[in-house]
């Protein structure tokens, strides 16, 4: 089994992009899509940013790992009535049956960051892209204060060493890296541009709550609970993530959490 696909097909990712609906919809107003263009959304899961894309009119694939995230997409395209939206199974390490050049622009929202061989990944995203289009990326970024790097890096604490030669996703959020794996794809370094973003996850129950879905349904909480639970440290988990959603909440009276990652443009 290729543990990238089953760390993501654990659980259900469908529970916590239920919180990202709202910044991903912001995030892809600010991109320029319009009625015609052709985008191929990586790392879609569900759809959180490839909806909004097509409900801008744009002719949109979706390309996951997850089968049951393509599925899932699949059925919201659907109940939306999008017909310029569809979704099928790909690794963005190879994305065979993608055609060259054949996308006006390529998002990865916190998706292909998640990929194995990520100079690789750089060579698909820019092989895909037409000249003159654009490869968007938003990745996390390794060290930050805010939520997800946190919870990885809190995650991490309690689960055993990756297996030798694993490269961390979250190098994708060092410039520096990732102007090296986009020049090493070819691109020029004046064509590659990044700054700090930030998206909010949002839900209506308490911190505490948002907390429950990510232990239940997110692969990599859910893999450093199954670790913790065998040294006995389940409950120091816990309450270390708790702390972290409960400090880092912004609103009174439900759950808006910010957190900060590299948005990342690539000009072919
Ligand atoms: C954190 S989720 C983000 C999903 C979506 N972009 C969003 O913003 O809601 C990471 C996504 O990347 C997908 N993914 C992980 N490895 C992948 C790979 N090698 N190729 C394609 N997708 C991958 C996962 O299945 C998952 O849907």
């Amino acid at each position: 089994m290729n543990p990238n696909k089953a760390l993501w097909e654990k659980g259900d990712f469908t529970r916590i992009a239920a919180s990202m609906r709202e910044s991903g919809q912001a995030l892809i107003g600010d991109l320029g899509v319009e009625p015609g263009l052709k985008v191929l959304d990586v790392g879609c899961g569900d759809g959180t940013t490839a909806v909004p894309e097509a409900e801008l009119g744009a002719e949109v694939l979706g390309i996951d790992i997850a089968s049951n995230l393509v599925a899932a997409g699949n059925a919201r395209a659907r109940e939306l009535g999008l017909d310029n939206l569809s979704f099928q199974e790909g690794d963005a390490s190879a994305m065979s049956g993608v055609a060259d050049e054949s996308f006006d622009m390529v998002v990865s929202i916190f998706g292909a960051m998640f990929a194995p061989r990520p100079d690789d990944v750089a060579k698909e995203l820019v092989r895909v892209t037409k000249p003159g289009g654009r490869v968007v990326m938003g990745n996390w970024i390794p060290g930050d204060p805010t939520l997800v790097a946190q919870i990885l890096k809190i995650c991490s604490s309690y689960s055993p060493p990756p297996p030798e030669g694993f490269v961390s996703p979250m190098t994708w959020g060092v410039e520096d890296t990732v102007v090296e794996r986009f020049t090493g794809a070819g691109v020029a370094r004046e064509r590659i541009s990044s700054h700090r973003d930030t998206f909010t996850f949002r839900s209506s129950g308490t911190p505490t709550e948002l907390l429950a879905d990510f232990r239940s349904y997110y692969g990599p909480t859910m893999n450093a609970f199954e670790a913790a639970a065998a040294d006995g440290r389940e409950a120091d988990l816990h309450a270390e993530l708790e702390a972290l959603f409960n400090e880092q909440n912004t609103s009174e009276d439900a759950t808006a959490i910010p957190a900060t990652f590299l948005r990342v443009t690539v000009e072919r």
